[in-house]
């Protein structure tokens, strides 16, 4: 969780060391054993530590093995003086600098900010890999249904150019899966596809994770950060859940729109990009800038063109082909009758509830065909009081089966989290214990509908 640990069993070292580096404001912990340091490294975690190599209990040699390669905290070791030797073993154990004994706080300092630079940089070039590496996943763009059909055509004539395009519709219509191919087919295919969660990011963030910061905008900002739009030049920026943006950062985002350029927080040089924005909702945002919580200029900047991608009950002929993609990987074959269930089925999830269904089924199945018991479960009658309780299911028995049904229908912790009004951690807890328990749980001692998830 960031910070510096001080591991040094010469207290008044470290009582001086803690004091000088609380005055320059980095959150400081101390160690005194190398028992000590390994138990704070494993469960805090630091940006820096701070490692004399002399410990009571053991080398710290032990330590800079331990953790060096495996987390990203950046390890300076003290040595004492005339120590070459020991110095040049930590460097090849992982170690990011060495101080000899004695030492003045300024050559620390420097020491300090280097390794900071240097995690900095290692984090900035992990998520720009994950950025770039995140495979398109594959896609079905084919379609009977006549509305997608003049959806795919205006897509393929917006792909060619530069206009802004904001995609509305339902949840799991497909608008990431649009706008992903929009970029693919552009002329910025070989550059960055930036996806910007504007539901995800808390509100005070914002700013700072699109934008960007200098070192020192704001206590905790110890360095220079790129904002996400400076990663996605030369590319394309979509703006997720465009109506989540909070309306306090909507003009400085409406002058970027209009500029493409921006400053980051705490920074005075204006910054010019080139990108391409696409932006996706399913809130009403007309709706929103009547109550005052949408700006209408922005929408009215953002909008340039709109494609409404429409809901799975509205085209229902496509049913059978998507059916058959999911189906794809898995062997498994659908009796006719099966699919003329799901194709009476409402889909309120839209596409994301089918392949997931679909995806269940096939890995649930035993047989050659998918079972329709199996897929039967998303319909809505078998969430019938009758049978739900028919197992006198506990209050938290409810409860996890609940925050999983909601995760197979919304695909995303942000989204359950949302629904639920609590954190994303709390969802990430209720599935761990979920998916732990259903380990040991014999089949059929949960309700029918519940999630035997393997
Ligand atoms: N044409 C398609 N072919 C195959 N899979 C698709 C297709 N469209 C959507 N999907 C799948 O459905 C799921 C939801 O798609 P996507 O994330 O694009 O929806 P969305 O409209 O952005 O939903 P939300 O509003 O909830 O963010 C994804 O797992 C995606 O892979
Ligand atoms: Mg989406």
């Amino acid at each position: 969780m960031g910070g510096i640990l001080i591991v040094e069993d010469d207290e008044s070292l470290s009582r001086l060391l803690e004091k000088k580096l609380r005055e320059k404001g980095f959150r400081v912990d101390r160690a005194f054993s190398g028992q000590e340091a390994r138990d704070l490294i494993s469960t805090k975690g630091y940006d820096i530590v701070l490692l004399d190599l002399r410990l009571r209990d053991m080398n710290g040699m032990e330590i800079l093995r331990e953790f060096s390669k495996t987390t990203s905290t950046k390890f300076i070791v003290i040595t004492g003086y005339g120590d070459v030797r020991t110095a040049v073993e930590a460097i090849k154990s992982g170690a990011t600098d060495f101080i000899q004994k004695p030492f003045s706080f300024d050559i620390l300092e420097v020491s300090i900010d280097r390794a900071l630079k240097e995690k900095r940089l290692e984090e900035e070039n992990r998520a720009l890999r994950s950025i770039l590496l995140e495979k398109d996943q594959e896609v079905v763009l084919e379609t009977k249904n006549p509305a997608l059909r003049g959806v795919m055509e205006t897509v393929e004539r917006v792909a060619r150019t530069d206009i802004n395009v904001l995609l509305r519709g339902e949840t799991g219509t497909g608008k990431e899966v649009i706008a992903r191919y929009i970029h693919r087919t552009s002329s910025r295919r070989d550059r960055p596809f930036v996806v910007v969660d504007c539901s995800a990011i808390p509100e005070h963030l914002f700013e700072s994770e699109i934008f960007g910061h200098e070192k020192g905008a704001y206590t905790g900002a110890t360095q220079r950060k790129i904002g996400l739009v400076e990663i996605a030049n030369g590319g394309t920026l979509f703006l997720d859940e465009i109506g989540d943006v909070p309306i306090q950062v909507q003009p400085k985002l409406l002058r970027f729109v209009e500029t493409r350029s921006f400053r980051r927080v705490g920074g005075l040089k204006e910054i010019k990009v080139d990108v391409r924005i696409i932006s996706a909702t399913n809130r009403n945002l007309e709706e929103m800038v009547s109550k005052g919580e949408f700006r209408s200029d922005l929408l009215y900047r953002l909008n340039a063109v709109e494609i409404h991608v429409p809901p799975l009950r509205d085209r229902r002929e496509d049913i059978p082909i998507l059916v058959k993609f999911f189906l794809g990987k898995y062997k498994k074959k659908i009796r006719p009758e099966t699919m003329r269930t799901l194709m009476n089925y409402p889909w309120p999830g839209n596409i994301r509830e089918l392949k997931n269904t679909i995806e269940r089924a096939a890995l649930l199945s035993k047989g050659e065909y998918i079972d329709d018991n199996i897929c039967l479960r998303t319909d809505s009658e078998s969430l019938c009081p009758e049978e739900l309780f028919s197992k006198l299911p506990s209050l938290e028995d409810l409860e996890l089966m609940y925050v999983d049904y909601l995760y197979r229908r919304l695909g995303s912790v942000t989204k359950v989290a949302q629904v639920l009004g609590c954190s994303r951690r709390t969802v990430f807890r209720k599935l761990k214990r979920l998916r732990d328990r259903n380990g040991d749980l014999e089949e059929g001692s949960l309700p029918r509908f519940a999630p035997d998830v393997n």
